[in-house]
């Protein structure tokens, strides 16, 4: 193992002192989360040394980070970079990648696909990550089974093994973000053309195939059809020779506009990813809140809480459509605005664990499990309470209605949150809410 990288969180707890009112200042957004596990992931492919720029300084990244020194790829970190070399001493895997290191973090899932491009073999635990009811890897079995990868599977235990990737066409059931990145990874090097349909578009998506691109992988995505294309390379090709920067990262700069949309007030916010938040700007402007342009990076968000009026229909679904995590992060401004919203999540099963913790704090939220979807009454009136993070998203929609609410609130298991939100305490704190960590 080299130097300890980013800090390690344990079990934590974070107290608001609420009220808080008329946010101002300003937020650098961090880089992505989700774009940097899956290029993270990929580093055995290439075989060589790199440097990333723009990677947040979060617990998901130190767990990935932790999977690579595991591998023998040895990483430097200073400030946001990470100087990644995975060649020398990386040569084959012996052993699982450990089942803790799985459970931390549902990206430990992505290294089926680097792996057995670069060894022919991977083997590795169930993967963990937020708790949203249960998350099958079907997809990413039924994908790579089709590209001729043979499975062996023993309780948490999964082995894979595949002598070449052999070209095929795979439909995805669903455009999973994680499924289409693993099938990507695993066709790298595949003897033939693979065709992936129904794939995801993410903006993380994207930011992986552009990573790959970088280094001589030639991937072809085509959004409008939802297809990729993966021409087989060369091992020894696929070499990156310039930093590569992470995109910004989107759900922060939701995050931070619904909390200044939530408190009132003005935010300037720098290195916004404007072109993968359209759709959560539009609705924040039909609430009221006034959205200015400063240039192609940034942007002022001023809200005054006596004109946020929302008798809308929100729908989460795969980019461009409303992302689901956004869909915990817009509750606390609903309860806020005037009028009455139906949420509805069409990716998970289960993402409402936590409306009950909400509901501690006063919240009147009206679950329609069924349906999957929420109705949520504004101008209610929140107090501070005890309350648990249930899952990342779930946690800040904890701590943006905890920054309003009448006196404090205790969020416990905020380790949740540290997960995803880089710098969170101080950057609460710059914006002027009165937060700790206990
Ligand atoms: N699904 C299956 N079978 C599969 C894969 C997915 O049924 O094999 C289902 C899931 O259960 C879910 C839906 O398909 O209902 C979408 O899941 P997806 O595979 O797209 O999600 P993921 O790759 O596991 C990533 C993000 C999540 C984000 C989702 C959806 C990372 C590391 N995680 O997860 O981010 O919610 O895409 O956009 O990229 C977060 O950042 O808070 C977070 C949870």
């Amino acid at each position: 193992m080299n130097m300890p990288k980013f800090q390690t969180y344990g079990r934590r707890c974070i107290l608001v002192n609420g009220n808080h009112k008329n946010l101002s200042g300003k937020i650098d957004i961090s880089g992505s989360k989700n774009a940097s596990l899956p290029i993270l992931a990929s580093a055995p492919l290439l075989n060589s040394r790199f440097l990333l720029k723009n990677v947040p300084k979060i617990q998901d990244v130190t767990t990935v980070f932790n999977i690579l020194e595991y591998l023998n790829v040895t990483i430097h970190v200073k400030n946001n970079c990470a100087y990644i070399d995975s060649s020398s001493s990386f040569t084959s895997i012996k052993r699982p990648i450990p089942y803790d290191l799985c459970q931390k973090t549902r990206a430990s899932i992505l290294f089926l696909g680097s792996l057995l491009s670069r060894f022919h073999k991977a083997a590795l635990y169930y993967p963990g990550g937020c708790k949203l009811g249960f998350r099958p890897i079907d997809y990413h079995i039924e994908g790579l089974k089709k590209l001729g990868v043979e499975f062996y599977f023993n309780g948490d235990l999964i082995v894979a093994k595949a002598k070449k990737i052999k070209g095929t066409t795979f439909e995805l059931p669903f455009p999973s973000v994680g499924a289409t990145e693993n099938l990507i990874m695993a066709s790298i090097f595949a003897n033939d053309k693979v065709t992936l349909m129904n794939a995801s578009i993410e903006p993380e998506v994207v930011d992986l195939i552009n990573f790959l691109n970088a280094s001589n992988a030639q991937i072809k995505l085509y959004p409008k059809e939802r297809i990729v294309e993966i021409y087989g390379v060369n091992p020894e090709d696929l070499r990156l020779k310039t930093p590569y920067t992470v995109i910004s990262d989107r759900i922060e700069a939701i995050t931070y506009a619904v909390l200044c949309a939530s408190l009132g007030g003005e935010l300037l916010m720098k290195n916004v990813p404007l072109n993968h938040i359209g759709k959560p700007l539009d609705i924040l402007r039909s609430i009221g809140v006034d959205i200015r342009k400063l240039d192609e990076k940034s942007i002022i968000i001023s809200s005054q809480l006596e004109n946020l009026e929302s008798n809308l229909e929100i729908v989460t679904g795969p980019y461009p459509e409303f992302p689901t995590d956004a869909h915990p992060i817009f509750v606390p401004l609903l309860l806020r605005a005037n009028g009455t919203t139906i949420l509805k999540e069409r990716v998970y099963k289960d993402r409402f664990q936590y409306v009950n913790e909400l509901k501690k704090m006063s919240a009147n939220i009206i679950l329609n499990e069924e349906d999957r979807s929420i109705i949520i009454n504004g101008e209610q009136k929140l107090h501070g309470a005890k309350v648990r993070a249930t899952d990342l998203r779930g946690g800040m929609a904890l701590m943006i209605a905890a920054s309003y609410a009448e006196g404090s609130t205790i969020i416990a298991d905020s380790d949740q949150i540290m997960r995803g939100y880089e710098d969170v305490i101080l950057k609460f704190r710059s914006l002027g809410v009165d937060v700790y960590e206990c």
